[in-house]
């Protein structure tokens, strides 16, 4: 089925809960998952544009995707324009209307990525950030976004000039995350520096940063000028969180069966979309059960598990224990 194509102004007017970028968690099976469950939006795990153009099949990877989760927004990461810009045309190409835009990653700040100039250490380099920018959105027809820190020394906050910037090379929305780069994913995260660069730009700004409840989506909206919001490791373990949202935060937590079935859908989708990926599913059925009684037994037994018949008996098992 052909997906429809991506509108943006209808899509920022509905209060959108989108799933976060995550790499080592969004396969393309918890993606699905979340989309049904009310994401407006899921985005790839971040992917280098170098792993692109030489073709790396680990990086190939990361573009599959299931019927059902088109349009959906693929994260490129790198630190050169031209790469970056051929790579995002060569994506429109192959993704068609199944691409609704792509996000450039300037925020990412481990040591792999920021450490070879890319990622959040863009946040340092303003000027080349823009020459990225500006070669990515003159390439395709997509929109383009830019996903940027609060800063990346602790305690110098440049969200603000950043964004500018982005907007001025035709940035169509800026996500920022409310952490210095330097804190890496610790402490707290700054829900106002989403506020100020809201106020300082005509683009939409799409909010990250400890969104964990319906209560923490609707702060981002209603005090901070939030265009969309974004959950990250509140969505791991409960892709619940975005039905709460679009259902108005009525419903309340899913029941041991809800967990059960959604973690073996996790499984069986998977191993549909790419088996190869069934182990790094152990972290995902773990969190499905979090806090839950047996929650330390299914940890221990999901280590086992490498094939979709280790995670169906263990799904049979689990079913019995409520
Ligand atoms: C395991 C993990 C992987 C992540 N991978 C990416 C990524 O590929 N691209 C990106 O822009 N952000 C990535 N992030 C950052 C999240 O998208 C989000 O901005 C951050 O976790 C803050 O939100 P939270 O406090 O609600 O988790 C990752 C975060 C985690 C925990």
């Amino acid at each position: 089925m052909q997906p429809a194509s991506f509108d943006m102004p209808a899509f920022f007017a509905a209060r959108p809960l989108l799933l976060a970028p995550m790499a080592g968690v969004n396969d393309p099976a918890f993606r699905l998952i979340c989309k049904r469950m009310g994401a407006a939006l899921t985005f790839s795990e971040m992917i280098s544009a170098a792993g692109m153009r030489h073709k790396n099949p680990k990086t190939e990877e990361l573009l599959l995707h299931l019927d059902g989760e088109a349009p959906f927004a693929v994260q490129l990461f790198g630190s050169d324009p031209c790469l970056l810009a051929e790579q995002a045309a060569r994506l429109e190409d192959r993704l068609g209307d199944a691409l609704a835009l792509i996000d450039i990653n300037m925020a990412c700040p481990v040591r792999k990525v920021a450490g070879k100039g890319e990622g959040a250490a863009l946040m340092r380099d303003p000027a080349r950030a823009a020459r990225i920018l500006g070669a990515v959105v003159t390439a395709t027809a997509r929109p383009v976004t830019v996903k940027i820190r609060r800063g990346f020394y602790c305690g110098e906050e440049t969200c603000v000039e950043f964004a500018r910037m982005a907007e001025a090379q035709g940035a169509a929305a800026v996500t920022v995350h409310g952490r210095f780069a330097q804190q890496l994913y610790q402490g707290h995260s700054e829900r106002a520096a989403v506020g100020r660069v809201a106020a300082a730009v005509s683009v939409p700004v799409i909010a990250s940063g400890d969104v964990h409840s319906v209560a923490d989506v609707a702060d981002y909206f209603e005090n901070q000028g939030a265009a969309a919001v974004m959950a990250a490791r509140g969505a791991q373990g409960n892709p619940w969180l975005f039905s709460h949202w679009a259902g108005g935060a009525s419903a309340g937590q899913p029941t041991h069966a809800e967990r059960t079935a959604v973690a073996w859908e996790h499984a069986r989708l998977l191993a549909q979309a790419d088996p190869h990926r069934l182990v790094g599913l152990r972290r995902h059925v773990a969190w499905y059960f979090r806090g839950m009684p047996h929650a330390a037994a299914l940890r221990r037994r999901v280590q086992e598990c490498v094939s979709i018949d280790d995670y169906r008996d263990l799904m049979d098992a689990v079913a019995s224990w409520n």
